[in-house]
């Protein structure tokens, strides 16, 4: 018999979690890959044992929603900031939003990002590539050069990026339907927005809920219902992207029932907070889309629980503070700072009994992961899985405090001064430690890795091929046969 070998790591003491069960096990790790889970004297011999004795592993979370804004808004976030607060935050994952400068809508502009990823990130990523009202005919250029999925802004936010006409949005849905990648959508109908903003800056509404009244949930609902329709049409597969109402959910629900490849998020945010907490956190707590009504957070959990939102993002939307602080609402930027904080204010839930530790590792890892094709390769512990854990202390409390951010530019939270109950201790990404006993590791930078390596999506399932505008200007006279 071959004498064993040894490898990298043994993780030993600890609880597993998955989307089904929690086990007792030791975790063996060899080349960045999980290589055994099981009874510690059947671990092979390791370089480093790691007791995590009174902790939980769970598979790290992947935030598909982050605003990392590198380039061309550095001076809020960079790769290597928003990444370490990934770190710091229990996240081995995250997808990055093309609404930087330039805008992540060709292929040069991804090979750019990605090269910035590359030299900087603690964390594995993915890029999104942008779908807007004038780069329909990149889409597959952009597929080619590496992104993980599209974003489309159906209503405009920070950078101003052209959201796409309805017209725009169904040709690039029949592109991309064959590409099989999803298309992820800030769903919220800039004309609608727009008609309101004007009127209530107008009349001098300059309140900080004069910002819920510019976007009421039909704005939401009304985009959600659209896009579904779209997707239904040509197949495209789509994920709406910070689901704020309980009103969203019936169109949702609906669609998920026809067939449609739908998956959708929600955010700490909308679930921790509500209109009650405008008064106190002022211009703080402005977001794209609102904070709402507390029955709005209580139907979202209750869309968590069965399955109609399928997972947790953050949004991670970094800003100065001095651009979060403004007595004119319309003139305070949108959206803070999430990535480091998710795990910690979910886990708190989970100890508050408002979901359990599995459901809270189906939203947070499984769910992403299969609805990106990542899936086996994350969101799990098992072997030949990804080494990317988070070890997490249940019965430890911290209060958040805004100061302590790895987003350095962009301490501000509507998060501060809350105190939760299970934080996350170490992270490894790919075997490697990026977070120890609470510290970030600082030669993991740039260790992080392009997921695009691992994309096991289903084929695609093409709608209506024979009628897209492409299909149709085929049968035009001058066209080549
Ligand atoms: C985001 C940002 O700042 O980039 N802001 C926000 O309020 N959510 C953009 C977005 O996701 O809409
Ligand atoms: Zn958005």
């Amino acid at each position: 018999m071959n004498k064993p070998q040894s490898v990298d790591l043994v993780i030993h003491g600890g609880t597993i979690v998955s989307d089904t069960h929690q086990f007792a096990a030791s975790v063996a790790i060899d080349n960045g890959l999980i290589v055994a889970v099981g009874a510690d004297h059947t671990m092979p011999a390791a370089t480093e044992r790691f007791d995590a004795s009174g902790l939980h592993l769970l598979p790290g979370a992947i935030d598909v929603h982050v605003h990392f804004r590198d380039p061309g808004y550095d001076y809020k976030e960079t790769w290597e900031s928003g990444t370490a607060a990934a770190a710091m935050g229990g996240t081995t994952t995250v997808f990055e939003m093309p609404n930087t400068h330039p805008p992540t809508a060709d292929p040069a502009a991804v090979a750019d990002k990605l090269e910035r990823a590359h030299s900087n990130a603690y964390v594995d990523f993915g890029v999104y590539g942008l779908l807007a009202e004038n780069n329909v005919d990149q889409l597959e250029a952009l597929a080619e050069a590496g992104v993980i999925g599209y974003k489309c802004f159906m209503g405009n936010t920070f950078g101003n990026l052209p959201s796409p006409s309805t017209g725009a949005m169904l040709e690039a849905f029949e592109r991309i339907a064959p590409l099989g990648l999803r298309t992820s959508l800030h769903a919220e109908t800039a004309s609608i927005m727009a008609w309101r903003y004007e009127r209530l800056k107008a009349a001098q509404r300059n309140d900080a809920l004069a910002h819920v009244a510019a976007r009421p949930s039909v704005v939401a609902v009304e985009a959600v219902a659209r896009a579904a329709i779209l997707s239904e049409w040509s197949g495209a597969r789509i994920h709406v992207l910070h689901v704020s109402s309980g009103a969203e959910l019936r169109p949702m629900a609906e669609a998920k029932a026809r067939g449609v490849d739908i998956t959708a998020e929600t955010c700490p945010h909308y679930l921790r907070f509500n209109t009650d907490d405008y008064a106190r956190l002022g211009s703080v707590i402005r977001v794209n889309p609102p904070v709402r009504e507390a029955h709005d957070s209580d139907a979202l959990w209750r869309g968590l629980a069965d399955g109609t939102l399928d997972m947790i993002a953050t949004d991670h939307a970094p800003h100065l503070p001095e651009e979060k602080h403004n007595d004119v609402i319309w003139d305070a930027d949108c959206g803070f700072p999430g990535v480091e904080t998710q795990m910690s204010l979910m886990l708190d839930s989970v100890n508050a009994g408002q979901l359990s530790l599995c459901d809270y590792v189906r939203i947070s890892s499984v769910a992403p992961a299969r609805a990106w094709g990542l899936h086996p390769a994350k969101g799990r512990i098992g072997v030949g899985a990804d080494a990317d854990i988070a070890l997490v202390d249940m019965a430890r409390a911290e209060t958040i405090d805004q100061n302590m951010l790895h987003s350095v530019n962009a301490r501000i939270s509507p998060f501060h001064g809350m105190r939760v109950t299970g934080v996350p201790v170490h992270t490894l990404v790919g075997g490697r430690f990026v977070m120890r006993d609470r510290r970030l590791v600082a030669e993991a930078r740039g260790q992080g890795r392009n997921v695009k390596r691992i994309q096991n999506m289903p084929a695609a399932d093409v709608r209506n091929a024979d009628r897209t505008l492409a299909a149709e200007l085929a049968r035009a006279p001058g066209a080549a046969s």
